[in-house]
């Protein structure tokens, strides 16, 4: 399949459980703020229906959606550059959803590393949605014919799993309809590590709040939390290479790079040697300047939540414009009786 046939175009999503971290930033916002432009159409979600694979208060899920997408637009996702909606409000996705249910494999699905991390022991006790997830993943993605997916390295699989879903669509069915999407994982930061512990990803949900820097929190927060960060007893290193077996150096090295846009190399060059005592204070300085105009931002624009919902419903009608013709070619293809 050539890649020529499909619109560069750009597809990704952030589920709107719990608040967003920095993870989510750099690992995901801040490089979706850099695809906009004119190499890329490029269409940024709220998945709101992944959301719901945990419970979720109905009250604490709407301000959810309304904080992430004040999360993207806070960080520079532009309207009018970008689509931006919630997934529910395009009914198409739920239904491409259900398609790939029956092309998808049970067996492809047991392999998904996020799922036995999520269900842990308690397999049985989750909801079959959280298990069928990476399916509605792929029709979000392959509803819009997305050829470039950026997302931090965890939902790499996922990716994968989509690739693998649209060849095995497009050979039953015989066409040479879906694109074999490509997974962009680059740069410093595709996997933010908790700061209390760098061996485990930062995430929305961990035991103690200074693990993680929410997209929420003000200046003082910020550079407490990053003082306050695990590190072991050494200086950096002269060279890069010298953070292998340092998860926690190596962590706080990779933020750095990643809000600073300079690579861990360019920032060793410049840092290598220093003390903790010397270089935190540098990142919280840093991590501060970067990260606390966009949560004055978020909160300027969560006083506003009209002004989201609309921003929202304008992007599901243009998402909308895009998906009801790939889900209706599909339909056909598929053998659907239809008038
Ligand atoms: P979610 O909501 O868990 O995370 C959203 C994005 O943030 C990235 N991310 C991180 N990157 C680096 N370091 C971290 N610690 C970190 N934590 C999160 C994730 O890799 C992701 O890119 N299944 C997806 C949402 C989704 C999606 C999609 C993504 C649904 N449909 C279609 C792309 C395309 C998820 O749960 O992401």
């Amino acid at each position: 399949m050539t890649e020529a046939k499909f619109t560069p175009r750009v597809f990704s999503g952030i589920k709107p459980s719990g608040g967003l971290t920095l993870g989510n930033y750099l690992g995901a916002i801040k490089r979706f703020v850099g695809m906009q432009g004119p190499a890329f159409e490029t269409i940024y979600c709220v998945v709101d229906l992944h959301a719901i694979t945990v419970w979720q208060d109905p009250v604490d899920l709407r301000n959810a959606t309304r904080e992430v997408a004040a999360g993207y637009l806070a960080a520079g996702i532009d309207p009018a550059k970008s689509v931006l909606f919630n997934q529910s409000q395009v009914h198409e996705h739920a239904e491409l959803g259900w398609i790939f249910n029956c092309v998808a494999r049970v067996g492809w699905m047991n392999r998904m590393t996020q799922f036995k991390e999520k269900a842990g022991a308690n397999a049985e006790k989750q909801s079959l949605g959280l298990y069928a997830y990476p399916s509605l993943m792929a029709a979000d993605i392959l509803l819009y014919h997305a050829t470039h997916v950026p997302v931090g390295e965890d939902q790499k699989q996922h990716v994968e799993l989509t690739r693998d879903i649209a060849a095995k669509f497009n050979h039953d069915y015989k066409v040479d309809f879906f694109p074999l999407t490509t997974p962009v994982i680059d740069g410093p930061a595709t996997r933010v590590m908790n700061l209390r512990d760098g061996t485990k990803k930062m995430s929305k949900s961990g035991e103690s709040d200074m693990e993680r820097i929410n997209m929420t929190d003000d200046a003082d927060t910020i550079s407490k939390k990053l003082k306050k960060a695990r590190t072991d007893a050494a200086p950096l290193p002269e060279k890069v290479e010298g953070l292998e077996g340092r998860p926690e150096a190596q962590n706080l090295v990779d933020i750095f790079a990643a809000l600073s846009d300079m690579t861990p190399e360019a920032v060793i060059a410049e840092h290598g040697g220093a003390g903790w005592g010397t270089f935190k204070p540098l990142l919280a300085d840093l991590a501060v300047e970067k990260l606390a105009p966009i949560s004055g931002e978020m909160a300027r624009l969560m006083a506003d939540p009209a002004e989201i919902d609309r921003i929202l419903g304008q992007g599901a009608e243009k998402a909308r414009a895009i998906a009801a013709p790939v889900l209706k070619r599909t339909y056909d293809i598929v053998g659907m009786l239809r008038n």
